[in-house]
């Protein structure tokens, strides 16, 4: 078994929420590995704070774009695709990060409408437009795969979460169905990580840090190492499938052994 990690030189990777937490430790290690990455966030100032810090490196591939552009707006995605495909010609990895958790702690009858369809305006009708958008382009490339970033709340759920959970099974079917639909084309899969340390679930959880926890935290760039795995040729037969990384936690039974 190979121990190098795959190479993405001369390939363009789009991550969106790359201003922080996973999807900043997404486009950071596609660089090292010689990608061009485009840091989408509508977080614009954050994005362009982590392109200037990727520029600074001595990257293989040298270059990395930030572009400000809001996942829930159309205009904004179709305009931010266009714009990376007049700078760099191609995209060949869409890595969907863009995310928030919503109303944690509130049970179902004390959301509101509002935050309901904020939670899933982000996590879910962005992913679908950062793939609409990006797709053609997708379809065009010799490496065509996305990745989108749901949860382990796709799957098992703690109270207090219910609209976060929602949206994140809703992004698995998003990439299970998508890769039906691109097979042959483009390679679609999800990945569901449970707590990662990053701004979301320190806010969350109301830490400062994951210090002397009773419970597996993962660091960012392991969930970077498990995308850029599952978008790189290596995955070539991996398709629609949701890779969960939760430190064995859900496959364990109820049996009292
Ligand atoms: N942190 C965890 O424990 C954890 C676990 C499983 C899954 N996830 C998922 O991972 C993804 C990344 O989360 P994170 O923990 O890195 O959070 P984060 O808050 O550090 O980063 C999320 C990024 O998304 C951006 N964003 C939010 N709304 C946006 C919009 N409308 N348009 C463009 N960008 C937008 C934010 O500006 C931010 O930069 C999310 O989808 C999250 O649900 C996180």
């Amino acid at each position: 078994m190979t121990t190098t990690p795959p190479d993405l030189g001369g390939v363009v990777v789009l991550v969106t929420g790359a201003a922080s937490g996973i999807g900043a430790a997404v486009a950071g290690l596609a660089a090292d590995r010689g990608a061009t990455p485009v840091l989408l966030d509508h977080d614009g100032e954050g994005a362009q704070e982590q392109a200037s810090a990727l520029r600074s490196r001595d990257l293989p591939g040298g270059r990395a774009l930030a572009i400000a552009a809001d996942v829930t707006d159309e205009t904004s995605m179709r305009s931010a695709v266009e714009s990376t495909l007049q700078r760099l010609g191609r995209i060949d990895i869409v890595i969907t990060c863009a995310g928030v958790s919503g109303p944690v702690g509130s049970r179902l009858e004390d959301v509101s409408l509002a935050d309901w369809q904020r939670v899933f305006a982000v996590n879910v009708t962005g992913a679908y437009l950062t793939l609409k958008h990006t797709l053609p382009a997708l379809r065009r490339s010799h490496h065509g795969a996305a990745v989108l970033v749901a949860s382990d709340s796709a799957l098992v759920a703690a109270p207090g979460m219910v609209p976060y959970c929602a949206s994140k099974a809703a992004v698995v079917q998003l990439a299970r169905a998508l890769s039906v639909e691109t097979a042959g084309e483009v390679r679609v899969n999800a990945v569901c990580p449970s707590v990662v340390d990053t701004p979301m679930s320190r806010g969350d959880l109301q830490r400062r840090d994951f210090t002397g926890v009773d419970y597996p935290v993962h660091r960012p760039g392991d969930i970077a190492e498990h995308v850029l795995f599952l978008a790189s040729p290596r995955a070539a037969g991996i398709h629609g499938a949701a890779l969960t990384t939760d430190f064995g936690y859900s496959a364990r039974s109820a049996f009292p052994a």
